[in-house]
């Protein structure tokens, strides 16, 4: 098989598996972008403040917006799915 044979099959195997992908890529952008205010400490301390669902969306878009990433919507949907799954599992 030749290189390019492998890169079209792992992109297709990327492809049949959404969620893995999102889950690599929340978490490399959440380390590489989130990190500059408070670390991932606050996602599961005990007195978190984000108690629903539509409040971590709303608090990931807040924080995107003041962290000045530029973002597409399905990353953004990729760490906030990442978020609750990792840690806050409403
Ligand atoms: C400019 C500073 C800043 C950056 C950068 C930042 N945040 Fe925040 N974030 C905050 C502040 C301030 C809070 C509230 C902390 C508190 O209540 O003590 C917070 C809290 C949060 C919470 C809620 C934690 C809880 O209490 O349940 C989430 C989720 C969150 N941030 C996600 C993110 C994500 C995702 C990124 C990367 C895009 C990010 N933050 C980058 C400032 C920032």
């Amino acid at each position: 098989m030749s290189f390019r044979h492998l890169v079209l099959v792992v992109v297709i195997a990327m492809g049949a598996m959404p969620a893995v992908a999102a889950d690599i890529n929340a978490r490399r952008l959440i380390t590489d972008d989130c990190t500059g205010c408070h670390g991932n400490e606050v996602f599961s301390r005990q007195d978190r403040t984000v108690s629903s669902m539509p409040g971590l969306k709303a608090r990931v878009r807040n924080c995107t917006a003041v962290a000045g990433v530029d973002w597409s919507t399905d990353e953004v949907r990729a760490v906030i799915e990442y978020l609750n799954e990792r840690y806050y599992d409403f």
